[in-house]
């Protein structure tokens, strides 16, 4: 029988949870153990107790300081970090420095220093970074990679991406750590790194350059939906949330009558002292809700990227133009959550610039979380890369901090009018 990989965690989250410690507990448990858990918070444990019974026998560690006694008393060949986004960087640095490899979610690091520090610690390290960008796993995005290398479209010219993150998913990145920019290193970081790194990854290609603009025009204190001034207020006690439109457009007037997503909904919010449902028109956010991003890469390739946290329904619009063709996605999310009837979920065509007519492209949507991507990356991740699929799909360190740097460079240039490289943010 093969040696089972041991694996610590560190950041017992939501997204830990259930990407991470249910499936090695409950699906990759022939090929890889869990030998550890570590959180700042005690609560995160008992939740991971109740929702897995079975990882009442792992050994915890509390706080950032246990992380060499973690090292040392359960012996991991791998740590996951799934930790709020700040705190990546310190356990990916401590991980490289013990010779171990890395699983860590997005966005590898907060800043752009941290990811060149990880680039750098990496360079001195047996072990190795994997980033889990789950959105290159998507049906569509596969398919897309496959038609820009088999040479369909020729070489790619330009990319329009436009993200629209419903009043739902958007405002819930206000209620939660994600507002700080300190935590998450703005949307641009937290967020745009999905969609960043997939148009790197399509086109194959770096970022070199960003000029871009970003507000924040829905949230926080100057909010136009904002009912009432003053900090602190919380969804759960709100005297005025009947008045916040947000609050009206996904909740009933009873307890229990709201949609769950992604984030929210999937294990029942439980953490010491912090609480996911603080009010989206705090004045201390800090952070932007709308950006908009010009990219040059390094093969040439024009990328102009949008991206809006206050939509009324969640979906994107992808065109890659080639010398040859374009192709383009457009992707309604859950028909459910999309305010009006849309014909398709999902779209993808190929069109030629010369010669045959459209080519619409039927994709096979895998099952699982993120669009059937969520399981996928697990199998990669678990049992190696796919030998059956002709391409590397996975991420490196290099991707994850290109994605960062991009992320913190459409950001820099917004709030300092001016275009910002690469180099100097990353080095390379
Ligand atoms: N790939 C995806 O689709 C996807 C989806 C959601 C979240 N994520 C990522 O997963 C990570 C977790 O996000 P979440 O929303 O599930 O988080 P969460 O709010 O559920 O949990 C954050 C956890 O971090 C812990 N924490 C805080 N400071 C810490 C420290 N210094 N050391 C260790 N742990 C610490 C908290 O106690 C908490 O348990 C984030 O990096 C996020 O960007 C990825």
């Amino acid at each position: 029988m093969e040696r089972r990989k041991r694996y610590a965690v560190c950041g017992v989250s939501n997204r830990g949870l259930n990407m991470f410690i249910g499936p090695l507990l409950r699906t990759f448990q022939e090929h890889a153990e869990l030998v550890g858990l570590l959180d700042v918070d005690p609560r995160r444990f008992e939740v991971c107790a109740r929702l897995y019974p079975e990882a009442a026998s792992i050994p915890v560690f509390l706080g950032e300081e246990a992380f060499d006694r973690m090292v040392a008393e359960t012996r991991p060949d791998g740590i996951i970090v799934a930790g709020m986004d700040s705190t990546h960087a310190t356990y990916i640095l401590k991980a490289l420095a013990k010779d171990l490899d890395v699983i860590s979610e997005k966005p590898m690091t907060s800043t752009a220093a941290d990811a060149k520090r990880v680039l750098e610690a990496e360079k001195k390290s047996k072990g190795r970074v994997t980033v889990t960008f789950n959105v290159r796993y998507t049906a569509e995005a596969r398919r897309i990679k496959e038609l820009v290398l088999e040479g369909r479209i020729g070489r790619v010219t330009s990319v329009d991406l436009n993200w629209s993150i419903d009043t739902h998913h958007g405002a819930s990145y206000f209620m939660r750590w994600n507002r700080m920019r300190a935590n998450s290193g703005g949307l641009s970081i937290h967020k745009s790194t999905h969609h960043l790194d997939l148009v790197s990854w399509l086109v194959g290609q770096a970022p070199l350059e960003v000029f871009a603009h970003g507000a924040l025009n829905y949230y926080g204190d100057q909010g136009p939906e904002n009912p009432k001034t003053g900090d602190g207020r919380r969804c759960a006690s709100c005297e005025v949330k009947q008045d916040c439109a947000y609050h009206r457009r996904w909740n009933g007037r009873v307890a229990g009558g709201s949609v769950k997503d992604d984030h929210l909904g999937t294990v029942k919010p439980d953490y010491t002292g912090y609480h996911t449902d603080q009010c989206i028109f705090d004045s201390r956010i800090d952070i932007e809700d709308t950006y908009t991003a010009s990219i040059r890469f390094d093969g040439g390739t024009l990328f102009s990227y949008s991206v809006n946290f206050s939509s009324p329904y969640e979906g994107l619009r992808l065109i890659l133009h080639g010398t040859k063709g374009r192709i383009e996605w457009t992707h309604y999310h859950a028909a459910s959550r999309t305010p009006f009837p849309v014909a398709e979920e999902s779209t993808l065509d190929l069109m030629p610039l010369f010669g045959s007519g459209r080519e619409r492209i039927h994709v096979v949507q895998g099952l699982g979380s993120h669009g059937g991507s969520d399981p996928l990356l697990q199998e990669d991740l678990f049992l190696g890369p796919d030998p059956k699929r002709a391409y590397p799909i996975q991420s490196n360190a290099l991707a994850g901090a290109q994605a960062v740097a991009l992320g913190e460079g459409i950001w820099r240039s917004a709030r300092e009018r001016r275009l910002v490289t690469m180099e100097e943010l990353l080095g390379c």
